[in-house]
């Protein structure tokens, strides 16, 4: 790895059972794009920004270490990849304050996230609200250029991205570089089996380590819709583990034959996810590698975050 590479961010939260919406949303792309040794790629388990809806030590633990596992299943080589914990790093805390400091209220207030949970009338924790600066932190201290996401996660790009401008035009500096979303259209939303957007929120998931039983269920629990030429919800997800090619002949072979269609999906789905499954299974034997793993990546990541760290001290006078 060399310094001059540009360079690849990205993470996840350890909330809940992975499901095939991070993995074809994210976390493939985060493979794939580090296979090609085209970029420095730091990736990272966000556990602070889990702590908002996480509040239990022993399923914090585990949800995490099931996390690190899961990157390790699905082919991230922590040799290739910087691979730590948010909370390893305490820069990161430390810049979302600063960055907290030269944020307004309205400007946070545009995010969907928080609209969304105004227009539930839900309340918010202040930890959910200033999520997107502890975010734009975690991007800027690594001087990132790309951040393979999901659709849902662009506007926080555009925060990070603002934030760097403000920062930068009011400490009369050029200390944050400014980062680019990286979204697949074509996977850019991986939709749940009622059609929304798969999330765990939403209870419409399709778990990425599901057995080939759980599959079956998750499929056929598919909401189909009749109205076009095929059921939506079954073809897109079908999409992400077949060529579209093929799956026209197939789809109209079985026109209005959701039962066969479901089916295929279910075998198709499990075909691809087996082995990765299995790589999850065989790294559960091996207790220690996930801590090995994470404390290789945290010194790596704290000598970069650190050095960005005590700029920005200079930058805003801290450091006398
Ligand atoms: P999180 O944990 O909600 O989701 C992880 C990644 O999975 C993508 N994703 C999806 N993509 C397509 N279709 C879906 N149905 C779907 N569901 C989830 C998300 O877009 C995301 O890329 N805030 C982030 C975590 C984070 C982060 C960061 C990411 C914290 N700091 C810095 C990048 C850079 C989040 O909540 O992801």
């Amino acid at each position: 790895m060399t310094e001059s590479k540009p360079v690849l961010l990205s993470g996840i939260k350890p909330t809940g059972d992975l499901h095939i919406g991070n993995y074809f949303g994210a976390m493939r792309q985060f493979v794939e794009l580090t296979k090609e040794g085209k970029y420095r790629t730091f990736i990272f388990v966000a556990d602070y920004h889990a702590l908002n809806t996480v509040q239990n030590a022993q399923e914090m633990r585990q949800r995490t270490r099931e996390l690190a596992m899961a990157y390790l299943a699905v082919g991230l080589d922590p040799k290739k990849v910087v691979f730590f914990k948010q909370s390893d790093m305490p820069a990161h805390t430390e810049l979302a304050w600063i960055f907290d400091t030269i944020t307004t209220m309205p400007y946070l207030m545009r995010a969907h996230v928080f609209k969304d949970a105004e227009a539930k009338n839900k309340e918010i924790s202040v930890g959910s609200f200033n999520y997107p600066m502890l975010m734009a932190a975690d991007i800027l201290l690594y001087d990132t250029n790309i951040v393979p996401v999901g659709q849902d996660q662009k506007q926080h790009i555009e925060y990070a991205r603002d934030t760097a401008e403000k920062f930068n035009r009011i400490f009369k500096t050029d200390i944050f570089k400014l980062p680019e979303p990286y979204v697949l259209s074509e996977v850019a939303i991986v939709p749940g089996t009622d059609g929304q957007k798969m999330s765990k929120s939403y209870g419409n998931v399709i778990p990425l380590f599901a057995s080939r039983d759980e599959l079956a269920k998750c499929v056929m629990s598919i909401v189909t819709d009749s109205s076009g030429k095929r059921p939506k919800n079954v073809y897109e997800i079908h999409t992400l583990v077949r060529s579209e090619d093929e799956l026209k002949k197939i789809y109209e072979e079985h026109h209005g034959n959701y039962k066969i269609l479901k089916e295929l999906l279910i075998e198709d789905l499990d075909r691809y996810l087996a082995p990765i499954r299995a790589k999850y299974e065989s790294l559960k034997d091996d207790p220690n590698i996930v801590e090995e793993v994470l404390t290789n990546g945290a010194r790596e990541a704290r000598a970069v975050s650190e050095a960005k760290m005590e700029q920005v001290r200079r930058a805003i006078g801290v450091t006398i």
